[in-house]
């Protein structure tokens, strides 16, 4: 073999000086300028849309947040509108962003920001003011900062992760928190004292259009001349996370039940208060084991026997809703349809069971749901804040 084939390409020094200057004139020429959060190109920057959109972005895509971003900024046009508006309203208008808690820790946010905007005249201005608000956590206060208030933030989430683990090759698993202070500290340490919010944005960017989870496109890339995974060609094995042990499967028979052209919602309220969709309204939920599921997906029937409830935490109203039609029913019910949905920790199975009521069953629905002080409302379902497997199930 000769020489010249033994012979490694040693790996680049990282130059930690121009990496902001060579991320900022890269944002100028190919970064996003036109979303319609962004404060860049304003003299006064509105901290509020930063913080909103921040919150909405959270989990979710550039290009789902956009109708959601532009219908809560008409609604609610200051953080004071947000704060006085009713947790139906907001959900109404979070409704298929999932993920509520942000939508929970947003209206309580709205709260508390205006409380301190009242004593003090103006908006939280540092990051440890901001990590004080419900939902706003280390990196999101960062940029609310940088691109807000424009002070000095620091920014280090997923995106931002999967840039620096891949031009540093940090090798750790990214749940762990050694690795997550590693990349703060490094984060820390590459983010400009002047501009950081043109550079946050632009980190964010890179992740999002460049230094992508697969194929990324590295040959655009402004800092792929240092970026060792580059050099090494295998940036797709950063950032570095544990295996991905399987989710759980839920089953549950969703009724829609109707009477004179109306269904019955219920809106969700676990005894934990923080239950799966809590504050939102869904059709009564009867949750039952695999078995009993799949038997009844087949049959296209539900057997009023099959009711049983064995659930914890159960929201008011499905049990007694399981209560009364496994007491009255006295024939199977059809199902018209069923989905599987895939939340953060499990994937849901739910049909549909159609039971169309007499008086005497829905006289004895709205006791039983009176006497637990349960939220129902018997309507076509269309205004109200529903999750987005409600939508994908009643379709
Ligand atoms: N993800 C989180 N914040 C973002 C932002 N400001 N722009 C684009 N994607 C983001």
């Amino acid at each position: 073999m000769s020489d010249y084939l033994l012979t490694t390409i040693p790996t680049p020094k990282q130059n930690y000086n121009t990496f902001a200057s060579r991320l900022l004139a890269w944002f100028d020429e190919c970064g996003r300028h036109d979303l319609p959060w962004q404060q860049h190109h304003k003299a006064d920057a509105d901290i509020y849309a930063v913080w909103l959109s921040e919150v909405m972005l959270q989990q979710t895509q550039v290009a789902t947040v956009l109708g959601y971003f532009e219908k809560f900024i008409t609604a609610f046009p200051t953080v004071q509108d947000l704060a006085q508006a009713s947790w139906d309203d907001v959900a109404a208008l979070w409704a298929g962003l999932g993920y509520y808690a942000r939508a929970r820790n947003l209206h309580q946010g709205a709260k508390q920001v205006a409380q301190f905007i009242d004593q003090t005249g103006q908006f939280p201005q540092t990051v440890s003011d901001w990590q004080m608000i419900c939902g706003v956590g280390q990196s999101t206060a960062g940029a609310i900062v940088a691109m807000g208030v424009r002070g000095r933030g620091v920014i280090c989430d997923g995106n931002v992760k999967r840039v620096l683990t891949r031009w540093a090759a940090i090798d750790g698993d990214i749940t762990k928190s050694a690795t997550s202070k590693e990349l703060w500290v490094l984060a820390e340490r590459l983010t400009p004292n002047i501009n950081s919010g043109n550079y946050a944005q632009a980190m964010m960017d890179l992740g999002a259009t460049l230094c992508t989870r697969k194929k990324p496109a590295c040959h655009r890339c402004p800092i792929s001349s240092d970026c060792i995974a580059h050099h090494n060609g295998n940036p797709e094995q950063y950032p570095v996370k544990p295996k991905k042990t399987d989710k759980p499967h839920r089953y549950a028979f969703a009724i829609q039940l109707t009477y004179m052209g109306q269904t019955l919602w219920l809106k969700r309220q676990h005894p934990s208060g923080h239950g799966i969709w809590e504050g939102l309204w869904c059709l009564p939920l009867i949750q039952t084991d695999a078995d009993t599921f799949c038997h009844a997906i087949s049959a296209k029937l539900l057997c009023p026997s099959s009711l049983a409830l064995s659930q914890t935490d159960m929201p008011l109203g499905d049990g007694q809703i399981a209560n009364v039609l496994a007491q009255k029913i006295s024939k199977p019910a059809p199902i018209c349809r069923h989905i599987k949905h895939t939340l953060t920790h499990f994937h849901w199975h739910l049909a549909i069971v159609s039971i169309t009521a007499d008086d005497k069953l829905i006289e004895r629905i709205n006791h039983a749901l009176s006497d637990v002080h349960a939220k129902f409302t018997w309507a076509d379902g269309v205004n109200l804040a529903k999750p987005a497997a409600m939508d994908k199930l009643i379709g």
